[in-house]
Protein backbone atom coordinates (compact mmCIF):
# COMPACT_ATOMS: atom_id res chain seq x y z
CA UNK A 1 0.00 0.00 0.00
CA UNK A 2 1.59 3.27 -1.00
CA UNK A 3 2.59 5.77 1.92
CA UNK A 4 0.31 8.84 1.96
CA UNK A 5 0.42 12.19 3.91
CA UNK A 6 -2.22 14.71 3.59
CA UNK A 7 -1.85 17.97 4.25
CA UNK A 8 -4.69 20.12 5.06
CA UNK A 9 -4.90 23.68 3.62
CA UNK A 10 -5.94 26.45 6.20
CA UNK A 11 -4.92 28.76 3.62
CA UNK A 12 -1.22 30.10 4.93
CA UNK A 13 1.50 31.03 2.10
CA UNK A 14 3.53 28.24 2.44
CA UNK A 15 1.24 25.35 2.31
CA UNK A 16 2.58 23.77 -1.37
CA UNK A 17 5.85 24.05 0.24
CA UNK A 18 4.84 21.51 3.33
CA UNK A 19 3.54 19.28 0.31
CA UNK A 20 6.50 19.09 -1.32
CA UNK A 21 8.71 18.92 1.43
CA UNK A 22 6.96 15.67 2.08
CA UNK A 23 7.59 14.34 -1.09
CA UNK A 24 11.79 15.52 -0.97
CA UNK A 25 11.05 13.37 2.59
CA UNK A 26 10.59 10.60 0.22
CA UNK A 27 6.69 10.36 0.47
CA UNK A 28 3.62 11.23 -1.39
CA UNK A 29 1.25 14.05 -0.63
CA UNK A 30 -1.30 15.71 -1.16
CA UNK A 31 -2.67 19.27 -0.52
CA UNK A 32 -6.76 19.33 -0.04
CA UNK A 33 -8.83 21.82 1.53
CA UNK A 34 -9.18 21.91 5.21
CA UNK A 35 -13.11 21.39 5.32
CA UNK A 36 -12.65 18.20 2.97
CA UNK A 37 -14.95 15.15 3.90
CA UNK A 38 -13.38 12.61 6.38
CA UNK A 39 -13.77 10.06 3.48
CA UNK A 40 -11.44 12.22 1.21
CA UNK A 41 -8.63 12.24 3.81
CA UNK A 42 -9.00 8.66 4.80
CA UNK A 43 -8.47 8.24 1.07
CA UNK A 44 -7.29 5.03 -0.29
CA UNK A 45 -4.51 5.18 2.64
CA UNK A 46 -3.47 7.55 5.15
CA UNK A 47 -0.01 7.75 6.77
CA UNK A 48 -0.04 11.03 8.00
CA UNK A 49 -1.84 14.17 8.69
CA UNK A 50 -0.49 17.78 8.47
CA UNK A 51 -1.93 21.30 9.33
CA UNK A 52 -1.38 24.08 7.61
CA UNK A 53 -0.20 27.71 8.63
CA UNK A 54 -3.43 29.91 8.02
CA UNK A 55 -4.09 33.65 8.39
CA UNK A 56 -7.21 33.49 10.86
CA UNK A 57 -6.75 33.29 14.65
CA UNK A 58 -8.01 30.36 16.12
CA UNK A 59 -10.24 32.34 17.68
CA UNK A 60 -11.76 34.51 15.10
CA UNK A 61 -15.19 34.28 13.75
CA UNK A 62 -15.42 31.33 11.06
CA UNK A 63 -11.95 30.62 11.79
CA UNK A 64 -10.94 27.57 9.38
CA UNK A 65 -11.63 24.35 10.95
CA UNK A 66 -11.67 20.83 9.90
CA UNK A 67 -13.40 17.02 10.84
CA UNK A 68 -12.10 16.56 13.85
CA UNK A 69 -12.82 12.97 13.80
CA UNK A 70 -9.10 12.79 12.17
CA UNK A 71 -8.11 12.88 15.53
CA UNK A 72 -9.53 9.69 16.38
CA UNK A 73 -7.85 7.70 13.41
CA UNK A 74 -4.73 7.03 15.17
CA UNK A 75 -2.22 8.65 12.64
CA UNK A 76 -0.36 11.17 13.36
CA UNK A 77 -0.88 14.75 13.33
CA UNK A 78 1.73 17.28 12.60
CA UNK A 79 0.42 21.18 13.23
CA UNK A 80 2.34 23.99 11.74
CA UNK A 81 1.91 27.12 13.36
CA UNK A 82 -2.17 27.78 12.93
CA UNK A 83 -2.01 24.09 12.48
CA UNK A 84 -0.45 24.00 16.17
CA UNK A 85 -2.70 26.16 17.28
CA UNK A 86 -5.77 24.75 16.18
CA UNK A 87 -4.83 21.33 18.09
CA UNK A 88 -4.46 23.47 21.13
CA UNK A 89 -7.82 24.64 20.78
CA UNK A 90 -9.31 21.83 20.20
CA UNK A 91 -7.65 19.60 22.89
CA UNK A 92 -8.21 22.79 25.65
CA UNK A 93 -5.01 24.65 25.50
CA UNK A 94 -4.93 28.27 26.09
CA UNK A 95 -3.24 30.52 23.11
CA UNK A 96 -2.97 34.20 23.36
CA UNK A 97 -2.26 37.11 20.94
CA UNK A 98 0.83 38.38 21.32
CA UNK A 99 1.66 42.13 21.55
CA UNK A 100 4.60 41.79 19.08
CA UNK A 101 4.46 39.65 15.92
CA UNK A 102 7.10 37.21 15.99
CA UNK A 103 8.80 37.58 12.69
CA UNK A 104 11.67 36.61 10.87
CA UNK A 105 15.02 34.20 11.83
CA UNK A 106 14.38 33.37 15.48
CA UNK A 107 16.53 31.72 18.17
CA UNK A 108 14.35 28.84 19.30
CA UNK A 109 15.48 25.60 22.04
CA UNK A 110 14.62 22.44 21.85
CA UNK A 111 14.32 19.86 23.54
CA UNK A 112 15.96 16.47 22.70
CA UNK A 113 12.96 15.30 20.81
CA UNK A 114 13.46 13.02 18.00
CA UNK A 115 11.63 15.75 15.77
CA UNK A 116 14.40 17.48 15.94
CA UNK A 117 17.71 15.78 15.44
CA UNK A 118 19.50 17.49 13.05
CA UNK A 119 18.11 21.08 12.84
CA UNK A 120 19.75 24.15 13.80
CA UNK A 121 19.47 27.02 16.47
CA UNK A 122 17.40 29.06 13.87
CA UNK A 123 13.64 29.04 13.08
CA UNK A 124 11.61 31.32 10.90
CA UNK A 125 8.84 32.46 12.60
CA UNK A 126 5.75 34.95 11.24
CA UNK A 127 2.96 34.94 13.93
CA UNK A 128 0.93 36.91 16.17
CA UNK A 129 -0.97 34.22 18.14
CA UNK A 130 0.78 31.77 20.49
CA UNK A 131 0.15 28.61 22.31
CA UNK A 132 0.24 29.92 26.00
CA UNK A 133 -0.21 26.84 27.73
CA UNK A 134 0.09 23.28 25.84
CA UNK A 135 -3.35 21.04 26.43
CA UNK A 136 -3.70 17.95 29.30
CA UNK A 137 -1.43 15.29 27.62
CA UNK A 138 0.59 17.55 25.99
CA UNK A 139 4.01 18.69 26.69
CA UNK A 140 6.39 21.59 25.48
CA UNK A 141 8.98 20.96 23.61
CA UNK A 142 10.93 23.87 22.66
CA UNK A 143 10.54 27.66 23.67
CA UNK A 144 11.89 30.85 22.28
CA UNK A 145 12.34 33.91 24.32
CA UNK A 146 8.86 35.25 23.17
CA UNK A 147 7.15 31.81 22.88
CA UNK A 148 7.13 29.09 25.69
CA UNK A 149 5.84 26.60 23.87
CA UNK A 150 7.20 26.53 20.64
CA UNK A 151 6.23 23.05 19.80
CA UNK A 152 4.73 20.53 22.17
CA UNK A 153 4.23 16.88 21.60
CA UNK A 154 1.45 14.44 23.01
CA UNK A 155 3.47 11.09 22.61
CA UNK A 156 0.45 9.08 23.62
CA UNK A 157 -1.97 10.16 20.84
CA UNK A 158 0.86 10.78 18.57
CA UNK A 159 -0.27 14.66 18.09
CA UNK A 160 2.67 17.31 17.40
CA UNK A 161 3.11 20.46 16.63
CA UNK A 162 5.56 23.44 15.74
CA UNK A 163 4.75 27.62 15.59
CA UNK A 164 7.83 27.66 13.63
CA UNK A 165 7.56 27.17 9.75
CA UNK A 166 10.26 24.29 8.96
CA UNK A 167 9.44 24.44 5.30
CA UNK A 168 11.10 27.55 4.25
CA UNK A 169 14.68 27.47 4.07
CA UNK A 170 15.33 30.01 6.07
CA UNK A 171 15.12 27.42 8.94
CA UNK A 172 17.90 26.10 9.45
CA UNK A 173 17.41 22.34 8.27
CA UNK A 174 14.05 22.47 8.06
CA UNK A 175 13.71 20.11 5.95
CA UNK A 176 15.33 17.18 8.61
CA UNK A 177 12.22 17.62 10.94
CA UNK A 178 9.55 16.16 7.82
CA UNK A 179 11.87 13.06 7.58
CA UNK A 180 12.23 13.07 10.94
CA UNK A 181 8.45 12.80 11.63
CA UNK A 182 7.72 10.68 8.82
CA UNK A 183 10.76 8.22 9.63
CA UNK A 184 10.96 8.34 13.67
CA UNK A 185 7.34 9.31 14.61
CA UNK A 186 5.29 7.96 11.65
CA UNK A 187 7.63 4.88 11.27
CA UNK A 188 7.00 5.26 7.39
CA UNK A 189 9.53 3.82 4.79
CA UNK A 190 9.66 6.68 2.92
CA UNK A 191 10.23 5.06 -0.47
CA UNK A 192 8.01 7.59 -3.09
CA UNK A 193 10.05 8.99 -5.53
CA UNK A 194 8.61 10.41 -8.74
CA UNK A 195 11.68 8.85 -11.34
CA UNK A 196 9.93 5.78 -10.20
CA UNK A 197 6.28 6.44 -11.38
CA UNK A 198 6.93 5.79 -14.93
CA UNK A 199 5.32 2.34 -15.13
CA UNK A 200 2.40 3.19 -12.44
CA UNK A 201 1.58 6.19 -14.65
CA UNK A 202 1.80 4.70 -18.03
CA UNK A 203 -0.25 1.96 -16.23
CA UNK A 204 -2.97 4.43 -15.68
CA UNK A 205 -2.85 5.46 -19.45
CA UNK A 206 -3.28 2.31 -20.98
CA UNK A 207 -6.46 1.81 -18.94
CA UNK A 208 -8.10 5.18 -19.33
CA UNK A 209 -6.85 5.16 -23.15
CA UNK A 210 -7.51 1.88 -24.32
CA UNK A 211 -7.08 1.56 -27.96
CA UNK A 212 -8.57 5.17 -28.49
CA UNK A 213 -6.43 8.19 -30.32
CA UNK A 214 -4.98 10.74 -28.48
CA UNK A 215 -4.28 14.32 -29.49
CA UNK A 216 -1.66 16.77 -27.66
CA UNK A 217 -0.33 19.90 -28.20
CA UNK A 218 3.12 20.03 -27.84
CA UNK A 219 4.48 23.63 -26.76
CA UNK A 220 8.87 22.73 -26.55
CA UNK A 221 8.13 23.19 -22.68
CA UNK A 222 9.05 20.70 -20.13
CA UNK A 223 5.77 19.76 -19.03
CA UNK A 224 4.19 19.31 -22.60
CA UNK A 225 6.94 17.37 -23.42
CA UNK A 226 7.16 14.93 -20.74
CA UNK A 227 3.59 14.12 -21.07
CA UNK A 228 3.66 13.38 -24.60
CA UNK A 229 6.58 10.97 -24.16
CA UNK A 230 4.70 8.82 -21.14
CA UNK A 231 1.74 8.83 -23.22
CA UNK A 232 3.84 7.80 -26.48
CA UNK A 233 5.63 5.07 -24.37
CA UNK A 234 1.92 3.91 -23.31
CA UNK A 235 0.23 3.74 -26.25
CA UNK A 236 2.15 4.40 -29.04
CA UNK A 237 1.37 6.15 -32.66
CA UNK A 238 -2.23 6.41 -31.08
CA UNK A 239 -0.75 9.81 -29.84
CA UNK A 240 -0.21 12.56 -32.39
CA UNK A 241 1.20 15.66 -30.80
CA UNK A 242 0.93 19.21 -32.88
CA UNK A 243 3.30 22.22 -32.68
CA UNK A 244 1.56 25.41 -33.82
CA UNK A 245 4.72 27.60 -34.90
CA UNK A 246 2.74 30.60 -33.87
CA UNK A 247 5.98 32.98 -35.43
CA UNK A 248 6.25 34.16 -31.95
CA UNK A 249 9.06 31.61 -31.24
CA UNK A 250 13.19 32.23 -30.26
CA UNK A 251 16.07 32.06 -33.21
CA UNK A 252 15.86 28.04 -34.62
CA UNK A 253 13.36 27.04 -31.84
CA UNK A 254 10.81 25.24 -34.02
CA UNK A 255 13.35 23.05 -36.08
CA UNK A 256 15.11 22.40 -32.73
CA UNK A 257 11.74 21.17 -31.25
CA UNK A 258 10.79 19.43 -34.15
CA UNK A 259 14.46 17.32 -34.29
CA UNK A 260 14.20 16.68 -30.38
CA UNK A 261 10.38 15.03 -30.47
CA UNK A 262 11.07 13.87 -34.45
CA UNK A 263 14.28 12.43 -34.43
CA UNK A 264 15.25 12.28 -30.65
CA UNK A 265 12.11 10.93 -29.18
CA UNK A 266 10.36 9.79 -32.23
CA UNK A 267 6.55 10.85 -31.77
CA UNK A 268 4.68 11.35 -34.32
CA UNK A 269 4.30 15.12 -34.38
CA UNK A 270 3.04 17.51 -36.72
CA UNK A 271 4.39 20.99 -37.27
CA UNK A 272 1.37 23.84 -38.14
CA UNK A 273 3.07 27.24 -39.64
CA UNK A 274 0.73 29.50 -38.93
CA UNK A 275 3.06 32.16 -38.61
CA UNK A 276 1.22 34.69 -40.77
CA UNK A 277 -1.87 33.98 -39.54
CA UNK A 278 -0.62 34.93 -35.88
CA UNK A 279 1.11 38.23 -37.24
CA UNK A 280 -1.86 39.39 -39.26
CA UNK A 281 -4.51 38.89 -36.12
CA UNK A 282 -1.55 40.75 -34.00
CA UNK A 283 -1.12 44.00 -36.63
CA UNK A 284 -1.43 47.21 -34.97
CA UNK A 285 -2.68 45.75 -31.30
CA UNK A 286 -0.28 47.19 -28.34
CA UNK A 287 -2.35 45.90 -25.07
CA UNK A 288 -0.80 43.65 -23.43
CA UNK A 289 -3.75 41.71 -22.66
CA UNK A 290 -5.56 42.02 -25.93
CA UNK A 291 -2.16 40.61 -27.14
CA UNK A 292 -2.28 37.54 -25.24
CA UNK A 293 -5.97 37.19 -25.47
CA UNK A 294 -5.59 37.04 -29.43
CA UNK A 295 -2.84 34.31 -29.04
CA UNK A 296 -4.90 32.18 -26.99
CA UNK A 297 -7.57 32.16 -29.18
CA UNK A 298 -6.03 31.57 -32.25
CA UNK A 299 -4.04 28.89 -31.07
CA UNK A 300 -7.27 27.28 -30.02
CA UNK A 301 -8.45 27.85 -33.66
CA UNK A 302 -5.17 26.30 -35.29
CA UNK A 303 -5.68 23.35 -32.71
CA UNK A 304 -9.16 22.62 -33.74
CA UNK A 305 -8.35 22.70 -37.55
CA UNK A 306 -5.56 20.50 -37.36
CA UNK A 307 -7.20 18.21 -34.81
CA UNK A 308 -10.59 17.64 -37.64
CA UNK A 309 -8.07 17.36 -40.32
CA UNK A 310 -6.63 14.14 -38.36
CA UNK A 311 -10.44 12.81 -37.90
CA UNK A 312 -10.60 14.05 -34.74
CA UNK A 313 -9.09 12.70 -31.39
CA UNK A 314 -10.70 10.83 -28.57
CA UNK A 315 -8.86 12.09 -25.79
CA UNK A 316 -6.86 15.66 -25.78
CA UNK A 317 -3.45 15.55 -24.03
CA UNK A 318 -2.87 18.31 -21.10
CA UNK A 319 0.49 18.53 -19.36
CA UNK A 320 -1.78 19.84 -16.03
CA UNK A 321 0.68 19.58 -13.21
CA UNK A 322 0.27 19.62 -9.48
CA UNK A 323 -0.08 23.26 -8.90
CA UNK A 324 -2.49 23.84 -12.11
CA UNK A 325 -4.86 21.58 -9.70
CA UNK A 326 -4.30 22.90 -6.58
CA UNK A 327 -4.76 26.69 -7.58
CA UNK A 328 -7.64 25.58 -10.07
CA UNK A 329 -9.46 24.47 -6.67
CA UNK A 330 -9.08 27.52 -4.59
CA UNK A 331 -10.30 31.43 -5.26
CA UNK A 332 -7.34 32.30 -6.71
CA UNK A 333 -5.81 36.14 -6.07
CA UNK A 334 -6.64 38.67 -8.74
CA UNK A 335 -5.30 38.25 -12.33
CA UNK A 336 -2.23 40.01 -12.87
CA UNK A 337 -1.84 38.58 -16.40
CA UNK A 338 -3.94 35.99 -18.01
CA UNK A 339 -1.44 32.87 -18.62
CA UNK A 340 -2.53 31.10 -21.93
CA UNK A 341 -0.69 28.20 -21.24
CA UNK A 342 -1.06 25.24 -24.17
CA UNK A 343 -1.72 23.42 -20.93
CA UNK A 344 -4.82 25.34 -20.65
CA UNK A 345 -6.57 24.17 -23.98
CA UNK A 346 -10.52 24.41 -23.08
CA UNK A 347 -12.13 20.98 -23.05
CA UNK A 348 -15.06 21.62 -25.22
CA UNK A 349 -13.77 21.73 -28.35
CA UNK A 350 -14.93 18.21 -29.20
CA UNK A 351 -12.72 15.97 -27.30
CA UNK A 352 -14.10 13.13 -25.22
CA UNK A 353 -12.20 12.94 -22.40
CA UNK A 354 -8.82 14.64 -20.90
CA UNK A 355 -5.72 12.44 -20.37
CA UNK A 356 -3.48 14.73 -17.32
CA UNK A 357 -0.65 12.19 -16.73
CA UNK A 358 1.17 14.87 -14.51
CA UNK A 359 -1.61 16.26 -12.89
CA UNK A 360 -1.05 15.07 -9.35
CA UNK A 361 3.65 15.85 -9.41
CA UNK A 362 5.84 19.43 -9.02
CA UNK A 363 7.61 20.65 -11.33
CA UNK A 364 10.67 19.46 -9.86
CA UNK A 365 9.43 16.19 -10.04
CA UNK A 366 8.22 16.65 -13.89
CA UNK A 367 11.49 16.93 -14.17
CA UNK A 368 12.85 13.89 -12.62
CA UNK A 369 10.38 11.54 -13.88
CA UNK A 370 11.33 12.96 -17.64
CA UNK A 371 15.20 12.43 -17.06
CA UNK A 372 14.37 8.89 -15.94
CA UNK A 373 12.33 8.30 -18.92
CA UNK A 374 15.29 9.37 -20.97
CA UNK A 375 14.20 12.97 -21.88
CA UNK A 376 17.49 14.77 -22.69
CA UNK A 377 18.46 16.62 -19.93
CA UNK A 378 19.00 20.15 -21.44
CA UNK A 379 15.24 19.77 -22.82
CA UNK A 380 14.50 18.87 -19.04
CA UNK A 381 15.59 21.47 -17.54
CA UNK A 382 15.06 24.06 -20.57
CA UNK A 383 14.13 27.80 -19.01
CA UNK A 384 10.15 28.31 -18.80
CA UNK A 385 9.03 30.19 -22.22
CA UNK A 386 5.61 31.70 -22.14
CA UNK A 387 2.67 30.42 -24.31
CA UNK A 388 2.74 33.93 -26.06
CA UNK A 389 6.18 33.69 -26.92
CA UNK A 390 8.06 36.59 -27.85
CA UNK A 391 4.79 38.81 -28.42
CA UNK A 392 4.88 40.18 -24.68
CA UNK A 393 8.51 40.81 -25.14
CA UNK A 394 8.05 43.27 -27.84
CA UNK A 395 6.45 45.70 -26.01
CA UNK A 396 3.55 47.40 -27.85
CA UNK A 397 2.98 46.40 -31.56
CA UNK A 398 4.80 43.46 -33.34
CA UNK A 399 5.96 42.74 -36.52
CA UNK A 400 8.19 41.08 -38.16
CA UNK A 401 11.01 43.26 -37.92
CA UNK A 402 11.30 44.47 -34.36
CA UNK A 403 10.75 40.40 -33.77
CA UNK A 404 14.19 39.45 -35.67
CA UNK A 405 15.89 42.40 -33.86
CA UNK A 406 14.34 40.85 -30.27
CA UNK A 407 15.12 36.92 -31.61
CA UNK A 408 18.95 37.67 -32.47
CA UNK A 409 19.42 39.82 -29.59
CA UNK A 410 18.13 37.21 -27.50
CA UNK A 411 20.25 34.50 -29.33
CA UNK A 412 23.14 36.51 -28.30
CA UNK A 413 22.31 37.08 -25.09
CA UNK A 414 21.44 33.17 -24.16
CA UNK A 415 24.88 32.18 -26.02
CA UNK A 416 26.97 34.20 -23.75
CA UNK A 417 24.77 33.16 -20.23
CA UNK A 418 25.86 29.39 -21.58
CA UNK A 419 29.18 29.99 -22.80
CA UNK A 420 29.55 32.01 -18.69
CA UNK A 421 28.17 28.54 -17.29
CA UNK A 422 25.03 30.73 -15.60
CA UNK A 423 22.52 29.31 -17.12
CA UNK A 424 21.65 26.41 -14.54
CA UNK A 425 21.78 28.99 -11.93
CA UNK A 426 19.52 31.66 -13.45
CA UNK A 427 15.65 30.59 -13.62
CA UNK A 428 14.92 32.78 -16.71
CA UNK A 429 16.98 34.93 -18.76
CA UNK A 430 15.71 36.70 -22.68
CA UNK A 431 16.52 40.35 -23.73
CA UNK A 432 13.11 42.24 -24.36
CA UNK A 433 12.38 44.72 -27.65
CA UNK A 434 11.77 47.81 -25.77
CA UNK A 435 9.80 49.61 -28.65
CA UNK A 436 12.20 53.19 -27.44
CA UNK A 437 14.66 54.66 -29.34
CA UNK A 438 17.43 56.78 -28.52
CA UNK A 439 20.78 58.80 -29.91
CA UNK A 440 24.01 57.54 -29.74
CA UNK A 441 26.99 57.40 -31.68
CA UNK A 442 28.92 54.31 -34.02
CA UNK A 443 32.15 55.35 -36.28
CA UNK A 444 32.14 58.47 -35.53
CA UNK A 445 28.28 58.72 -36.80
CA UNK A 446 25.13 59.92 -34.85
CA UNK A 447 22.64 57.06 -34.62
CA UNK A 448 19.04 57.25 -33.36
CA UNK A 449 18.07 53.30 -33.20
CA UNK A 450 16.47 50.53 -30.72
CA UNK A 451 17.03 50.26 -27.46
CA UNK A 452 17.14 46.67 -25.91
CA UNK A 453 16.49 45.16 -22.65
CA UNK A 454 18.03 41.85 -20.83
CA UNK A 455 16.11 40.63 -18.39
CA UNK A 456 17.55 37.87 -16.03
CA UNK A 457 15.83 36.56 -12.74
CA UNK A 458 16.71 33.59 -10.28
CA UNK A 459 13.91 31.94 -8.54
CA UNK A 460 12.46 28.69 -7.19
CA UNK A 461 9.20 28.83 -8.70
CA UNK A 462 8.77 31.93 -11.02
CA UNK A 463 6.32 33.15 -8.00
CA UNK A 464 8.97 35.66 -6.00
CA UNK A 465 12.09 36.21 -8.04
CA UNK A 466 15.62 38.50 -7.89
CA UNK A 467 17.33 39.95 -10.54
CA UNK A 468 20.56 37.98 -11.17
CA UNK A 469 23.90 39.29 -10.42
CA UNK A 470 24.94 38.87 -13.46
CA UNK A 471 29.23 39.44 -13.58
CA UNK A 472 29.73 42.87 -15.07
CA UNK A 473 32.42 41.14 -17.82
CA UNK A 474 29.75 38.77 -18.80
CA UNK A 475 26.93 41.99 -19.03
CA UNK A 476 29.87 44.38 -21.10
CA UNK A 477 30.00 40.99 -23.51
CA UNK A 478 26.44 40.73 -23.81
CA UNK A 479 26.02 44.45 -24.29
CA UNK A 480 29.29 44.58 -27.22
CA UNK A 481 27.86 41.63 -29.04
CA UNK A 482 24.43 42.74 -28.76
CA UNK A 483 25.27 46.70 -30.21
CA UNK A 484 27.86 45.29 -32.97
CA UNK A 485 25.79 42.22 -33.91
CA UNK A 486 22.19 43.12 -34.40
CA UNK A 487 20.96 46.00 -36.63
CA UNK A 488 19.50 48.84 -35.58
CA UNK A 489 20.38 48.48 -31.57
CA UNK A 490 22.43 51.32 -29.91
CA UNK A 491 21.81 50.44 -26.74
CA UNK A 492 21.11 47.69 -24.23
CA UNK A 493 20.08 48.10 -20.76
CA UNK A 494 19.76 45.44 -17.60
CA UNK A 495 16.46 44.87 -15.91
CA UNK A 496 17.28 45.25 -12.25
CA UNK A 497 13.58 45.14 -10.61
CA UNK A 498 12.78 42.18 -8.38
CA UNK A 499 9.18 40.64 -8.25
CA UNK A 500 7.35 42.02 -6.78
CA UNK A 501 7.03 44.66 -7.50
CA UNK A 502 7.68 43.94 -11.14
CA UNK A 503 6.60 40.51 -13.18
CA UNK A 504 9.42 38.63 -14.79
CA UNK A 505 7.85 39.27 -18.19
CA UNK A 506 7.75 42.85 -19.42
CA UNK A 507 4.50 42.67 -20.66
P1 LIG B 1 5.29 36.79 -14.85
O1 LIG B 1 5.65 37.65 -16.00
O2 LIG B 1 3.80 36.82 -14.54
O3 LIG B 1 5.59 35.30 -15.30
O4 LIG B 1 6.13 37.07 -13.63
C1 LIG B 1 5.64 34.20 -14.45
C2 LIG B 1 6.07 33.00 -15.25
O5 LIG B 1 5.05 32.63 -16.18
C3 LIG B 1 5.53 32.72 -17.52
N1 LIG B 1 4.42 33.27 -18.31
C4 LIG B 1 3.59 32.54 -19.06
N2 LIG B 1 3.57 31.22 -19.32
N3 LIG B 1 1.71 31.52 -20.71
C5 LIG B 1 2.64 30.72 -20.17
O6 LIG B 1 2.63 29.52 -20.46
C6 LIG B 1 1.66 32.86 -20.49
O7 LIG B 1 0.80 33.57 -20.98
C7 LIG B 1 2.67 33.39 -19.63
N4 LIG B 1 2.93 34.66 -19.17
C8 LIG B 1 4.03 34.55 -18.37
C9 LIG B 1 6.75 33.61 -17.45
O8 LIG B 1 7.64 33.36 -18.53
C10 LIG B 1 7.31 33.22 -16.12
O9 LIG B 1 8.00 31.99 -16.18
Amino acid sequence: MRERVVVLDFGGQYNQLIARRVREAGVYSELIPHDAPLSRIQGESLSAIILTGGPDSVYAEGAKTCDNAIFSLGIPVLGICYGMQYLAKVFGGEIASAEIREYGHTNIRFSDHPLFRGLGSAVWMNHNDSVTKEPKGFSSIASTAACPVAAFADEERKLYGIQFHAEVTHTENGQRLFENFLKQICALRCDYSASNLKDELIAQIRAQVGNKRVIGALSGGVDSSVASVLVHEAVGDQLTCIFVDHGLLRENEADEVMRVYHDTLSLNIIKVDARQRFLKKLAGVVEPERKRKIIGEEFIRVFEEESKKLGGGEFLLQGTIYPDVIESGTSSASTIKSHHNVGGLPKDIGFTGLVEPLRMLFKDEVRALGESIGIPHELVWRQPFPGPGLAIRVLGDVTEEKLQILRRSDFIFREEIKNSGLAEAIWQYFTVFTGMRSVGVMGDLRTYDYVIGVRAVTSTDAMTVEWAEIPYPVLRRISERIIGEVPHVNRVVYDITSKPPGTIEWE
